[in-house]
């Protein structure tokens, strides 16, 4: 399968219609994922990237299919991720003196993956790279996503291949964003940002002002990961500029785990007290043993306020909380507060326990957190209610 983007670029990826975990098991893909290789042909043809390496001998045949693989002159590797090089061995064994073009952490990357002594050509910010008519222009972009990456801007077509970043996991027979369901769209996008780019905000924030600066006109966005941006392809970029800007909506999120529902009662009362306080306020409750962890993370990032439960076990807090709230302090999430609550039958640590990690996470916490023995009363539902009121 191909898809003709222009007349001198095609599509030559793998949509992954199946993919439900990315990175091992930490990433969910509900919607399955692409992998985006183009192929870009001129006086010289150039590959960019390839596929995820249990696609790789059928991307190659592929590609054998669009062109004869002795006419592909140079290879770019923005990244040499698995998902993106994980075909390059297989491409490599038909073609192996093919210069490869990337930063000086994608050769080390790709000799420490593949051990391979390639012919490496080393790219830095402004390199050029000359086809014909049109020219790369080559930009690092170091963690996004890891410090190999690179953006690659092709003159003459307006094309920016921007690899991981202005991404998301979503297959579709239907390559444009103006062409896919919106929403869902928004959701991946989103979600991909919250999970994978939140600790580089500062990076992208200043990769985005001086990708701008240079005033250079783009006509395509084509990442490595779902649609190509071709309806005002810089909204993503915008999108990316707000988010990494310590974003935040008008939102509450209350994340728990419960046992004997104890905690689940405070959970509610505390979002009906929110909601009596605040009725525009979106206030979503995640019980995190039930629920997707990445999900999760989209709703944290979304939200101004958190607040964190889980009744007291063996002087600790339960597993799914545990997790979650490393997941959290990874993520370096900035300019949002917090508090703690959970039941307890005898030693009743959690609030505790729980609160200290978010401060070591970086959140605002607002109380000592709240606990409450046992089953939660009438007078303790109310005063969860209040707890929820006055933080809200
Ligand atoms: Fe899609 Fe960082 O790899």
């Amino acid at each position: 399968m191909s898809i003709k983007l222009t007349g001198k670029v095609t599509w030559v990826g793998k949509i992954d219609w199946e993919l439900r975990k990315f990175h091992g098991e930490e990433y969910s893909t509900h919607r399955g994922s692409t992998y985006n290789s183009y192929l870009v042909r001129g006086d010289k043809n150039v590959l960019i990237d390839t596929v995820w390496t249990p696609f790789a001998k059928e991307f190659v045949k592929n590609l054998a299919d669009v062109i004869n693989l002795q006419d592909i002159d140079y290879i770019i590797v923005n990244h040499s991720e698995a998902d993106h090089s994980g075909a390059l061995p297989e491409l490599m064994r038909h073609i192996p003196d093919t210069p490869i073009y990337c930063t000086r952490n994608g050769t080390k990357f790709l000799k420490g993956q593949y051990h391979q002594d390639w012919d490496f050509r080393v790219m830095k910010t402004g390199d050029k790279l000359s086809i014909g008519d049109n020219e790369f222009i080559f930009m690092e972009a170091p963690m996004l996503h890891w410090p190999d990456t690179m953006f690659s801007y092709l003159t003459g077509e307006n094309i920016l291949f921007s690899n991981d970043a202005f991404g998301q996991h979503l297959a579709t027979e239907h390559m444009y964003n103006d062409l896919v369901d919106q929403a869902e769209l928004h959701q991946e996008c989103i979600k991909y940002y919250a999970n994978i780019l939140t600790p580089f905000s500062r990076m992208v924030s200043r990769k985005i002002q001086e990708f701008v600066s240079l005033n250079l006109p783009v006509d395509l966005i084509c990442p490595s990961h779902g649609v190509i941006w071709r309806d005002n392809p810089l909204q993503i970029v915008n999108k990316y500029a707000e988010w990494a800007n310590d974003y935040q909506e008008n939102q509450i999120t209350i994340l728990y785990d419960t046992m004997w529902e104890s905690t689940q009662k405070m959970a509610e009362a505390i979002a009906q007290g929110i909601g009596e306080q605040d009725k525009d306020v979106t206030i979503k409750l995640y019980n995190t043993a039930r629920r997707d962890k990445n999900d999760i993370i989209t709703e944290v990032f979304k939200s101004k306020t958190i607040f964190v439960g889980s009744p007291t076990i063996n002087r600790g807090i339960l597993s799914s909380v545990a997790g979650i709230l490393e997941e959290i302090k990874g993520l370096g999430f900035k300019n949002k507060q917090a508090a703690a609550f959970g039941s307890y039958g005898w030693s009743g640590e959690s609030p505790q326990i729980i609160t200290a990690l978010l401060k070591e996470s970086g959140f605002h916490t607002i109380d000592e957190g709240l606990k409450v023995l046992w089953n939660p009363d009438e007078e303790n539902t109310a005063i969860c209610r209040e707890f929820g009121r006055q933080i809200g």
